[in-house]
């Protein structure tokens, strides 16, 4: 390990290489745990590290050595949220400062009022550790529930006088007001990224047209975000998009514990809790998460 280590803004070219070392990162701590380890080929994640890198360029940050990137960290503004999207370093680099370091390259320099906030998993004493010695401590549990509905189980059906039909994919201005209710913020570049023609989303709306809510699912089988006006609200969308649209395998949704209906509507269904909770972790509160389901645990 004689060269030094240097850090540099990311480029498209180098996220073949953050893929990598985002593989080997958490296959080197599931194993010992005889985990099942992360599939080789992960296309949401590569779709996941181009949108962060063309909305966020500033805050993607990789470190070398030898012109070899070692690690990698991401991180995305939206309205007052700073959120670490990924930090990840080369098994054969940890514990040597590297994470740390990138994570002060990616924090905004002023606080000015900003929440700072990431997902963790459970099992990652190392990072829970790092993130909670920052002020970013652990809030909510998120739970991983893969699997279909069985078709002799009951799931919540939409209420009287709630009616769902597509939304235009990509959002709009009331997406983004109901987003400023939930979350805090608008987020139309998330939609925007959001649309693929493997993905629907539904509009829930009252008999005068109002938007109630909205829901995603994909045919790959992940459901989520879903955005709710009233928290009553959650678990019928959830139920109606696990009916809803078909995947080709399983259904796979981040409930977290702020959605108790949901999750056990999901469970009852058949649906079954896949490997350690995550984390959510946040400096202050920021969204209400009985209203607001993700669009994944590495962007809000
Ligand atoms: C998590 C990760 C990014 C951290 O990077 P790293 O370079 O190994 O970590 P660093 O050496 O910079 O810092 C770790 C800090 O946590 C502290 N720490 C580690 N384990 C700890 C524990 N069990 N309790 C308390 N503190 C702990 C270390 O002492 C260090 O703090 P210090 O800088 O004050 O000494 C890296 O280990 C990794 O990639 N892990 C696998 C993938 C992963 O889990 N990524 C996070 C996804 S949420």
């Amino acid at each position: 390990m004689s060269v030094e280590l240097r850090y540099r803004p990311a480029t498209p070219d180098d996220l073949p290489a953050c893929e990598r070392i985002w593989i080997a990162g958490i296959n080197d701590y599931l194993r010992p745990m005889n985990q099942p380890e992360v599939p080789d080929d992960n296309p949401g994640l590569r779709k996941l590290h181009a949108h962060a890198l063309a909305t966020d360029p500033e805050r993607f940050c990789v470190a070398t050595r030898d012109e070899r990137v070692v690690a990698f960290g991401s991180a995305i503004e939206r309205g007052p949220l700073w959120f670490l999207s990924m930090l990840f370093v080369d098994p054969a680099e940890q514990a040597r400062g590297v994470g740390r370091s990138i994570l002060s390259r990616l924090l905004p320099s002023l606080l000015d009022g900003r929440v700072l906030a990431t997902a963790t998993d459970s099992a990652q004493p190392i990072s829970n550790a790092l993130y909670a010695s920052l002020g970013i401590g652990p809030q909510l549990p998120l739970f991983g529930l893969v699997g279909r509905p069985r078709p002799d189980r009951p799931l919540p059906a939409l209420p009287d006088g709630v009616r769902a039909a597509p939304l235009e994919l990509g959002g709009g201005p009331e997406v983004d007001a109901l987003d400023r209710e939930v979350i805090g913020f608008e987020h139309p570049q998330d939609h925007a990224f959001l649309r693929d023609p493997d993905r629907r989303a539904f509009a829930y709306r009252d008999g005068a047209g109002r938007l109630l809510g909205y829901g995603y699912a994909s045919v790959a089988g992940r459901i989520g975000p879903i955005a709710v006006r009233d928290a009553a609200l959650m678990a019928p969308v959830v139920g109606h998009l696990l009916r809803a649209v078909e995947p080709r395998g399983a259904s796979a949704i981040w409930l977290s514990g702020a959605q108790n209906e949901a999750l056990a509507a999901a469970l009852v269904a058949g649906l079954r809790v896949d490997g350690f909770p995550l984390l959510l972790c946040w400096s202050r509160p920021f969204a209400d998460f009985g209203r607001y389901l993700l669009i994944s645990p590495g962007l809000p």
